[in-house]
């Protein structure tokens, strides 16, 4: 990885982790912070927030998602998400499904735990054969 791929992740990671920090999540104690990158360079983040009538509860992917469209952006480059634990903390399929809206082929999903990346996914390898917005044009 060059020089600046590597801090414009660590960049990355040290925004998903201070989301973490504020995560809500008494209900399942798992905190996960996620971050970001949109076309413009620009970061956005997101954490957990649960509730107490749960499914309606919301994913740290969801927030920065959120947060990016709120931004006026819509074209996720690199999102990377952190959470603990000895797993992999992949986006839950309602996650890869929210970030398939706003990727392209080259979107790089990272997964990392507290200390540093673990892993590093392209949509097609987590959402294969996915539906997505260019199935509802051209109809
Ligand atoms: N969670 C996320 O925020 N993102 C993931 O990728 C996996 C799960 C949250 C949802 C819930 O608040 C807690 O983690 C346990 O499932």
């Amino acid at each position: 990885m060059s020089k600046s791929a590597e801090a414009a992740l660590a960049e990355l990671f040290d925004a998903a982790k201070a989301a973490r920090a504020n995560a809500y999540a008494p209900y399942s104690r798992f905190k996960v912070g996620a971050a970001l990158r949109a076309a413009s360079g620009a970061l956005y983040s997101g954490a957990n927030v649960e509730n107490a009538a749960y499914p309606e509860g919301v994913c740290a992917e969801t927030s920065a998602i959120s947060a990016m469209a709120k931004g006026g952006e819509r074209r996720i480059e690199e999102i990377l998400v952190i959470g603990d634990g000895e797993g992999l903390c992949t986006p839950c399929g309602g996650c890869r499904q929210r970030i398939r809206e706003f990727s392209h082929g080259g979107t790089a999903i990272h997964v990392a735990g507290p200390e540093g990346v673990r892993a590093t996914f392209t949509l097609e390898e987590l959402l294969p054969r996915s539906f997505g917005p260019d199935h509802l044009t051209g109809r």
